[in-house]
């Protein structure tokens, strides 16, 4: 593995590779690896002759200054585990990872970039309205990206579902030819998604998150004999009044918040009323929750 910072010293790796039509596999981050990374680390790592792996707090995507301050910078333990990730690997295709660690200043020399990406209906639910401009910050960098490392496939994670589906817009907007290679959800034992952010949760917080996914789990089962609007308020009622049902594993006024559980069309994310309204790719209910002061999401598929 070779670290590099400098976008130039990316773009004359890249070329090299090309002039040997290499494959190029590119995982974009923003560091604070967990195993749900590597997964996608080890996949590009598979099915490609080269690997990108950027690590990238990007200001751009945070619509709250606060959040972007305390966002988790490990790069160290990050390039650490990356290592351990390739000794481990046994039967992977490529031969050079490159991990992609610029500052703020290479990625954007001329200053905060004036670009603006708009994806029509997939932004206007769900995450978009409640993270004004976030949306299009992820374009911003992933475009950048794009051209710096001009991948045949690209790897995102489906914990952040409603992503996989601007990034698959944006495809279409600029027309490249990469392929998106979206990647299951990688959860703890307890089932909690893994995520950077579960490091914030206190114990007791920690001890009841995963009861986030358990009914998300049970509201599949559910959905063999409900109707769609009764499992969406089944898992909003069943969060909300967690702590008065269990009043023991919730001290200190421990909740959940839902902030939204919406049952969408898994490709326009469009909110559904019938389970037959669901298209190609099916349903998917996506839900974001607050737990003591930490905001997680998680999804299932119907
Ligand atoms: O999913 C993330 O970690 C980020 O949104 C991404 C895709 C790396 C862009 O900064």
């Amino acid at each position: 593995m070779e670290q590099i910072t400098k976008a130039a010293d990316l773009e004359l790796a890249v070329k090299e590779a090309k002039s040997q039509n290499l494959e190029i596999g590119l995982v974009p981050t923003m560091g604070a690896l967990h195993e749900g990374h590597l997964s996608l680390i080890e996949r590009a790592l598979k099915e490609n002759d080269f690997v990108v792996v950027s690590l990238f707090v990007n200001p751009i995507q945070f619509n709250n200054k606060e959040d972007l301050e305390k966002y988790p910078r490990t790069i160290d333990a990050d390039l650490n585990l990356i290592s351990s990730l390739i000794e481990r690997m046994e039967g992977r295709r490529a031969k050079e990872l490159l991990a992609f660690t610029p500052t703020v200043d290479e990625m954007y020399p001329q200053g905060e970039p004036k670009e603006v990406y708009h994806f029509g209906p997939v932004e206007e639910v769900m995450e978009g309205p409640r993270r004004p401009g976030h949306f299009s910050g992820v374009a911003v960098v992933v475009r950048r990206l794009f051209d710096l490392a001009q991948p045949r496939r690209a790897y995102f994670g489906e914990k952040d579902y409603q992503q996989i589906a601007i990034i698959r817009a944006l495809l279409e907007q600029i027309k490249y030819p990469i392929e998106l290679v979206p990647c299951p959800i990688v959860r703890a034992d307890d089932g909690l998604a893994l995520s950077s952010r579960n490091m914030r949760l206190s114990p007791e917080a920690r001890a009841i998150a995963s009861t986030i996914n358990a009914t998300l789990e049970q509201a599949a089962e559910m959905a063999e004999y409900e109707d769609v609007d009764d499992v969406k308020e089944w898992v909003l009622d069943t969060l909300s009044t967690f702590h008065e049902v269990n009043p023991t594993l919730c001290p200190n006024d421990l909740k959940f918040e839902p902030e939204y559980f919406e049952i969408v069309d898994a490709r326009t994310l469009q909110p559904i009323e019938n389970w037959d309204n669901a298209g190609d790719l099916g349903a998917v209910g996506c839900i974001a929750v607050w737990l003591d002061g930490v905001r997680l999401i998680d999804i299932v598929k119907f």
